[in-house]
């Protein structure tokens, strides 16, 4: 699995996410309240809406316009009959947050990047 290098650990703090773009694809990076970071497409399913203004409900991004909820570590529409989002993997290395190239297959769940862990 190949990786790519998008942020850099010191522009998140908890419950901060951030844009990046992976493959000139949309994907957004969260942390969330542990320092734990997930990556997941960031263009909802429903409608297209940008879900940078969505707000979390633990580990769910809930979209700023109509509502529908998607899982973080996996990309699935929660409660939903929607199509899920793609996850991604996230690696912190050093500094550096990565994410992989490609997402993980459909109902995987995504590897998480933890800052200071071995
Ligand atoms: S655009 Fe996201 S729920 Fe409608």
């Amino acid at each position: 699995m190949e990786f790519v290098r998008v942020a850099k650990v010191a522009e998140f703090t908890p419950g901060v996410s951030r844009s990046v773009r992976v493959v000139g694809r949309h994907v957004r990076v969260y942390m969330d309240g542990e320092g734990v970071l997930r990556a997941m497409e960031n263009g909802c399913r429903h409608q297209g809406a940008d879900l940078s203004g969505g707000r979390r409900e633990g580990s769910v991004v809930v979209c700023p316009r109509h509502g529908w909820r998607y899982d973080l570590a996996t990309g699935a529409c929660v409660g939903g009959d929607g199509r899920p989002l793609r996850a991604y993997h996230c690696r912190v290395e050093g500094e550096n947050v990565l994410v992989s190239l490609f997402p993980v297959p459909e109902g995987t769940v995504a590897e998480t990047g933890r800052p200071g862990a071995p």
